[in-house]
């Protein structure tokens, strides 16, 4: 069976860990040359080891996606190696860890977020577009909460509406270079991202155990299930392929039903 990314170089962010990571495994396996751009080194050379395992190709460079300098020299790194780029994932980023509202979150709190979930896409945007000379495909992970809110995490949710609509300018102004954006909105998967927040926060959102807020989290998704990286990672798969040429700028909702509202009554 022909593979779905075949010669194509894909560069992930965040491919050390949770969606970045499973995506990496799903791309090398349809055939992609994979380089993963991730602050965490073990992370990102555990994934490296995996896709060699089944004779795939890959490579890790470590980048802070928060600094040009950084993500610059990664770029020429990639340029050196491949002399192109195809795809790009934008998964690195991270949670309002020190959950609060705008009166109790520290600024550096703020630009921990924005800086990583915003400005990260924008630099590692800004420096692989220009080696995308055969076009290309980018996906963004943004959030559900980039489409509603919830509590206690307003830089989150801004971070994440600002990448929905990074994603939709770039797309307007990349098409003609035949460059396709598109970014995922994902509900609750347990990640090593989300078990951080909640084992940091639980009592902070007024539960008495991390098992507590897990079990709410579930009930929140009408499927009945969180997601898993795998969810996802089809999905990323989907909108780099061919199978979705015709698709930019469109931010898609893969979310168990947790953004549909609050119609769901009685107990599952
Ligand atoms: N898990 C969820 O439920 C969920 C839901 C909606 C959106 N998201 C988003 O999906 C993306 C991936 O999240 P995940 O759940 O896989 O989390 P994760 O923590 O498992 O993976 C995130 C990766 O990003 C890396 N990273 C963090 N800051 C970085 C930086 N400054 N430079 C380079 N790498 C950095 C981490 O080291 C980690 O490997 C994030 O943008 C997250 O906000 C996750």
């Amino acid at each position: 069976m022909t593979k779905k990314l075949n010669g194509k170089v894909a560069i992930i962010t965040g491919g050390s860990s949770g969606f970045g990571r499973e995506t990496a495994l799903l791309f090398a396996d349809e055939g992609a040359k994979v380089v993963i751009w991730d602050v965490d080194e073990k992370g990102g050379e555990d994934t490296v080891s995996a896709i060699k395992e089944k004779d795939g190709e890959a490579s890790f460079f470590k980048v802070d996606v928060r600094f040009s300098a950084e993500i610059e020299k990664a770029a020429k790194n990639v340029e050196q190696l491949y002399g192109k780029v195809d795809v790009l994932v934008n998964s690195a980023g991270v949670h309002q860890y020190r959950a609060g509202n705008v009166v109790e979150t520290p600024e550096e709190e703020y630009d921990k977020v924005m800086d990583t979930n915003v400005k990260g896409i924008f630099l590692s945007s800004k420096y692989l577009i220009p080696l995308m000379s055969d076009g290309g495909s980018i996906v963004n992970i943004a959030s559900a909460w980039g489409t509603i809110v919830s509590n206690k995490v307003p830089i989150y949710c801004t971070s994440k509406a600002a990448a929905i609509q990074l994603t939709k300018a770039m797309a307007i102004d990349h098409a003609v270079d035949k460059i396709r954006v598109n970014c995922i909105c994902p509900g609750t998967c347990k990640t090593p991202m989300v078990e951080k927040i909640v084992n940091l926060n639980y009592k902070n959102f007024g539960f008495d155990s991390p098992d507590s807020m897990w079990d709410s989290r579930k009930s929140a998704h009408p499927i009945g299930r969180l997601g898993t990286a795998t969810d996802i990672s089809k999905v990323i798969l989907f909108l780099v392929s061919d199978d979705a040429s015709w698709m930019t700028g469109s931010a898609i909702i893969v979310d168990g039903g947790y953004t549909l509202g609050k119609s769901f009554v009685g107990k599952r």
